[in-house]
């Protein structure tokens, strides 16, 4: 497997030298097109270049490809009020701002309406309000905006010791000689059945490229400044140095399930990743998507298509009999035996006091949950 970006090149738009005093006009964006302002220009969204123009828009909606055909399956807008439409103009330059910083502009291709209720049935599968990312969807402003952009200021690192552009993360894989790297996306703690999955990968793979994701997160997930402090401490603990490597991925979570999972893969594999991980039920929420469907999304495609490699796992849980992990292609006994937890009910135990068993999680990691959300309780 090539380690070629998506769609053969990867997007280098970040351009502080850029000549500004000749754009007046502002787009205000908000915390997820900022987020997606980064990752274009940095590549991490290769090969798409700018804010999705309506042909581009339509296709990713329709058929998870941009009109070129290339693989795409969430769409990345620009969404601004119809009153801030109507003083736009196409082939025009205008800035993008973020509280009062301007961070990046858009050589603005078209203005358009979507149609919200169609992404919202053909992308997150649900016209439900009560779906986070259908409701964060029909919250955003009524008109998109299409166009290339650039970025001209970078955004204030959370986490700089663990933040890489696509260009710097094939830059280390390559200094630390791994063939084959395998991406795992995650927005919560690591459990002891995301551990299992990717020593499992591990076990075949170079190496692993730890990619939490820090940007947006609906409010009952985890933080992402206490899910670092628990990844520190596991793979500290309980990782090989030289076998992985961690480093954030600040998009907005959009909660789209089988849609997601491509884009995670698509967008792992412009950092550099040859293979990545889809569990059970991977980006979902609520019961939304079958527990698979992330991973059969996976077959609409072909593996040149894509350019990286889905390694799909099984629910896994611990079996109190094989006393291990296991799933149930590895594991006999009876469910009764096996120790099923999910991220939702371990927050619960968390904010009630209690203590997630370590056949769920490692001690080290609940030590830091908890400490971590006393700390936020008492802010
Ligand atoms: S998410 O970003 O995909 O929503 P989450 O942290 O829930 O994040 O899961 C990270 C990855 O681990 C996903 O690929 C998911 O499918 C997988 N996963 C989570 N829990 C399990 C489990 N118990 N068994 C197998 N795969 C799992």
């Amino acid at each position: 497997m090539s380690l070629q970006p998506h769609g053969g090149f990867l997007v280098q738009a970040f351009h502080p030298e850029k000549e500004m005093t000749s754009i007046h006009k502002e787009i205000e964006l908000d915390a997820i097109s900022l987020s997606d302002l980064e990752l274009i220009a940095i590549g991490g969204y290769s090969p798409i270049e700018g804010f999705l123009t309506q042909a581009d828009y339509e296709s990713v909606v329709e058929k998870s490809r941009l009109a070129s055909g290339i693989v795409w399956s969430i769409p990345i807008t620009l969404p601004v009020t119809k009153e801030k439409a109507a003083t736009l103009q196409p082939g025009e330059e205008v800035k993008l701002v973020y509280q009062g910083e301007t961070y990046g502009v858009i050589q603005v291709a078209d203005i358009f309406e979507p149609n919200k209720r169609t992404e919202a049935l053909l992308v997150y599968g649900t016209e439900d309000l009560a779906h986070p990312g259908v409701h964060k969807l029909h919250e955003r402003p009524a008109i998109y905006v299409g166009g290339k952009i650039t970025l001209i200021k970078r955004l204030a690192q959370k986490f700089p010791t663990y933040s890489f552009d696509p260009v710097e993360t094939r830059q280390l894989f390559a200094s630390k000689g791994w063939q084959t790297i395998v991406g795992f996306q995650t927005r919560n703690p690591v459990h002891r059945a995301h551990e299992y999955i990717q020593k499992a990968a591990l076990e075949t793979i170079d190496g692993l490229f730890l990619n939490p994701l820090v940007g947006e997160t609906k409010s009952d997930d985890v933080s992402a400044a206490i899910r670092m402090e628990s990844y520190k401490i596991l793979l500290k603990n309980y990782y090989p140095e030289n076998r992985v490597q961690l480093g954030v991925f600040p998009a907005a979570m959009r909660y789209a399930g089988p849609r997601e999972a491509i884009f995670h893969a698509l967008v792992r594999k412009n950092y550099g990743c040859t293979h990545f991980i889809v569990g059970r039920d991977h980006a979902g929420v609520g019961d939304y998507y079958g527990t698979y469907d992330a991973q059969k999304i996976f077959e609409q495609f072909t593996e040149d298509e894509l350019g990286i490699v889905p390694l799909k796992f099984e629910h896994s849980f611990y079996c109190q009999q094989c006393e291990g992990m296991a799933t149930t292609k590895t594991c006999p006994h009876d469910s009764s035996a096996h120790i099923i937890l999910s991220g939702t009910k371990v927050r619960e135990m968390l904010r009630n006091g209690e203590v997630p068993p370590s056949t769920f999680s490692r001690k080290e990691v609940v030590d830091v949950l908890i400490k971590g959300m006393q700390k936020e309780v008492v802010k």
